[in-house]
């Protein structure tokens, strides 16, 4: 193309004589991945339209075949008749470009007090504040579901691990409500989140706030958001809103990766508690045998991509001057990448712990295998009196014994265990129970039957709460 005539077609151009090199066209834009904002920034235009007219800038019709040019371009886009044209940059540009050959020189109106730094941080604002509630609609899910599994299998006990060691039985609603609890963090994290986010920065313009007698508060109640900027510079330059939403989402696929791992363990056969759903599993294309838990592989490693976003934008904003810089564009494929493998993940899960299905007989199993009764017969000794630091070398001792003959400490006959204290009675056996061991831990939030109900509950309630709340 000729280079003067290409110039020209820049919504920017007035000031430049030569074309933009090819390489640094494909370089500088963003319509390849911005174009995802386009709902938001059609949106953003026609309440700016309509706040021009109320205020006087514009005229009534003006506005009326500006909104009409909007309606046209969005019907275009979902009919996926749109082009895009990289040369015209980002969104904002390829829709105002399309505007003018549609409505004609009154599309050029539009930007009137307006300039893309506002209007960026205005459509990323809104796409941010919409992907933030499609998680919080899965965690729900994900939540409903975790609740299900856990009243369903609140029978079941399997053992709790510290250091990955057999330590005490814990019942399987009690491991399965503490990654309740995690996702409901993430949930609330999300609602405060969701009032920084939720705030109006059209009408701080390029940097400094405009000589056009705008009216901020009502573009922000047309788009429903609750706030507007305070400080024009900071409008355009801000986006912690981006680092919380990243940090959340972050935070987000940390518990999921958490809980993939427990699957990848329990689906090994050396622990073997979980049947793992066939649509959720992958063979291996050498060994028939194999059944892989990929699905949770692959959430586990695309937690890395999240914490990575995250650092990304970290680091492109450090040490950047007020206000706009171009590096703020790097905020947008970070951000879309994280949405895409969070909200994605959530809804997997939901799916794949929906279908798990629980082996009470390996855990059982499991149970016998790393004497998780032992603080249990400890503290048996303690109610017949004898000072812990001493019932605890005691007990080690007969963990020594027991695990030399290869049996659990509840297999050993009472003589046996008399050798060690004449203070044990035939009663020691209820002590070693594990059901009974489960059954005692009826503290807040401990592991007992009334203490699992009391969190069902506490979860129904919440989930009730929220239903019918901001979700
Ligand atoms: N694509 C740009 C971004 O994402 C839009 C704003 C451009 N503003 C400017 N002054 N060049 O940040």
């Amino acid at each position: 193309m000729d280079a003067k005539k290409d110039v020209k077609t820049k919504l920017w151009g007035g000031r430049f004589k030569e074309s933009t090199a090819p390489l640094v066209e494909e370089y500088t834009q963003s319509v390849e991945f911005d174009q995802k904002l386009y709902a938001e920034d059609i949106a953003g235009s026609k309440a700016h339209a309509r706040m021009l007219a109320a205020q006087g800038i514009l005229s009534q019709e003006e506005v009326e075949q500006i909104i009409e040019g909007l309606n046209q371009i969005e019907k275009e886009i979902e009919q996926g008749k749109f082009t895009w044209q990289k040369s015209l940059e980002d969104v904002h540009m390829n829709i105002e470009h399309r505007l003018t050959e549609l409505v004609g020189p009154v599309g050029q109106k539009l930007h009137t007090g307006r300039s893309r730094n506002d209007q960026v941080a205005l459509d990323f604002r809104l796409h941010v504040s919409k992907c933030l509630s499609l998680w919080q609609d899965t965690l729900i899910d994900l939540v409903t579901v975790l609740v299900d599994q856990a009243e369903k299998n609140a029978d079941k006990i399997l053992p709790g691990y510290t250091h990955l060691q057999p330590a005490q039985p814990v019942s399987l609603a009690q491991h399965l409500l503490a990654y309740v609890q995690m996702f409901c963090r993430d949930f609330e994290r999300i609602l405060d989140a969701q009032k920084r986010v939720r705030v109006s920065p059209l009408g701080a313009a390029a940097l400094a706030g405009t000589t056009y007698p705008l009216n901020p508060k009502m573009v922000a109640d047309e788009l429903g958001l609750d706030e507007i900027f305070s400080n024009s510079m900071d409008a355009v330059s801000d986006r912690d809103f981006v680092l919380e939403a990243l940090f959340i989402g972050s935070t987000i696929m940390i518990h999921l990766s958490r809980l993939c791992e427990e699957i990848i363990l329990w689906a090994n056969p050396g622990f073997g508690f979980i049947y793992l759903p066939d649509a959720f599993a992958t063979g291996s294309s050498i060994m028939p045998q194999k059944k892989n838990p990929d699905v949770a592989e692959i959430m586990r490693g695309k937690t890395g991509r999240s914490v990575g976003n995250l650092i990304s934008l970290l680091t492109t904003l450090k040490g950047l001057p007020l206000a706009y810089n171009r590096d703020m564009q790097e905020d947008k494929e970070p951000f879309l990448d994280t949405h895409k493998t969070v909200y994605m993940s959530l809804q997997i899960m939901a799916r794949m712990m929906e279908e798990i299905k629980f082996n009470e007989q390996a855990m059982n199993r499991a149970l016998k295998e790393g004497f998780l009764n032992a603080t249990e017969l400890a503290d048996y000794l303690v109610g017949k009196g004898i000072p812990f630091r001493q019932a605890h070398h005691i007990t080690g001792n007969i963990v020594a014994y027991a695990e030399r003959k290869g049996v659990g400490l509840e297999d050993l006959a009472i003589k046996e265990l008399k050798q060690f204290s004449e203070k044990i009675e035939e009663d020691v056996y209820i002590a070693l129970d594990f059901k009974q061991a489960v059954s005692r831990r009826e503290t807040p939030g401990g592991t007992g039957p009334q203490s699992v109900q009391r969190q069902i509950q506490w979860a129904r309630q919440w989930l009730r709460q929220k239903n019918g709340g901001s979700v």
